[in-house]
């Protein structure tokens, strides 16, 4: 442990302070989402590339001693890593960490749910993009959606806080939107709508396939006209470091949240930064090569030649996607998303 008196944090050049850790515990995945996944053959990382659960509580240890007091485990698909349970379970014990969340596809989730929860994870993110089986096959590239459903169910059940992550894509599912409304305010989960964003391996991203933030709002409004209204005042705005924007209806009945990545990028408010199973340091989802935290424990740096990496890393964050989309224009395939944690 190292000796801290006056702790530093995590604060860029654009004077924001990173919080949250993402750790992404593996790149490979049991779906192929049109979004995510390359075509063809996915090279995998090598097993010996891939940060063991040692390697990932010292990491982490290390980002809780500079702020970082949430943790949220990533993938591909993380509970594809086998015995994930034992590292979230060390993950708690850490000092300052205070909550440790999951993305998943669902798929594993019904097997695994009740080791998630002895161990100690607090929340879950579930992907889910449709409702019907046959697209949820040439959207999610597997069958079984009731394998999700009944994840979702089972999560639910045992208490977890759970936010559904949507993607709509034009043409693909955007004419589900009501569904996925109605879905929110039967069941009183949370649907978050994530904007499309050029992450994907298979490279169909252009801005006409986003479905956007306002288009959404517009649907949802022409279908519940009369019925409720939706209220764009409600906006949880308290909750400043989330980025997705939460609109309620009336009757109280469902939550609605939009990640318009696109169209509102939320970077200046960015509190967090990523680890890659292969242990590197993503300051930025943007952000290509990032810094080689494996090579330095591996190569016997100390606890605070490690701190000091990071630190000096993360003064150089850049801007994010309103960068990207000032200068370049955005271009498809700037990252992907399964060797970095959504
Ligand atoms: N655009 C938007 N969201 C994406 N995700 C993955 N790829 C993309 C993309 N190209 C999100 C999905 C999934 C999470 C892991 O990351 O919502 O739930
Ligand atoms: Fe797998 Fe998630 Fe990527 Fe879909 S979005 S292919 S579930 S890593």
């Amino acid at each position: 442990m190292i000796q801290n008196n006056s702790p530093k944090l995590l604060k860029d050049s654009f004077n924001r302070v990173a919080r949250k850790l993402r750790i992404s515990v593996t790149d490979k995945c049991n779906m192929k989402c049109i979004y995510c996944m390359p075509n063809g053959n996915v090279k995998w990382f090598d097993n010996k590339e891939i940060l063991n659960f040692q390697e990932i509580v010292r990491i982490t240890s290390i980002f809780a001693q500079l702020g970082i007091t949430k943790v949220r485990i990533t993938g591909g698909e993380p509970l594809l890593r086998p015995s994930l349970e034992n590292l979230i379970r060390d993950l708690t014990k850490i000092q300052n960490i205070k909550t440790i969340s999951m993305t998943t596809n669902g798929i594993l989730l019904e097997d695994k749910i009740n080791q998630l929860k002895s161990a100690g994870l607090n929340a879950l993110n579930i992907s889910l993009d449709t409702f019907r089986e046959e697209r949820f096959r040439t959207l999610n590239g597997i069958s079984n959606l009731n394998k999700v459903l009944n994840g979702i169910q089972k999560a639910s059940e045992l208490g977890f806080k759970i936010k559904i992550n949507t993607v709509i894509i034009r043409d693909w599912n955007d004419d589900e939107i009501i569904n996925f409304v109605k879905f929110a305010r039967d069941t009183k989960l949370s649907i978050r709508f994530i904007e499309f964003m050029p992450l994907d391996g298979s490279g169909i991203w252009n801005y006409n396939l986003v479905v956007t933030k306002q288009e959404i709002i517009k649907k949802i409004k022409s279908d519940f006209h009369n019925v409720i209204s939706f209220d764009e005042h409600n906006n949880s705005s308290s909750f400043q470091s989330d980025p997705a924007t939460v609109y309620n209806f009336d009757d109280g009945k469902g939550k609605i949240g939009f990640i318009s990545s696109i169209t509102e990028p939320f970077c200046s408010n960015c509190d967090r930064v990523r680890l890659t199973s292969d242990g590197r340091f993503l300051t930025c989802l943007f952000e290509k090569e990032g810094y080689d935290l494996k090579k330095m424990i591996r190569n016997a740096k100390t606890d605070q030649e490690i701190m000091d990496y990071i630190l000096s890393s993360h003064t150089k964050k850049p801007e994010g996607i309103v960068e990207l989309i000032r200068i370049n224009g955005l271009r498809p395939t700037l990252n992907l998303m399964h060797t970095i944690g959504g």
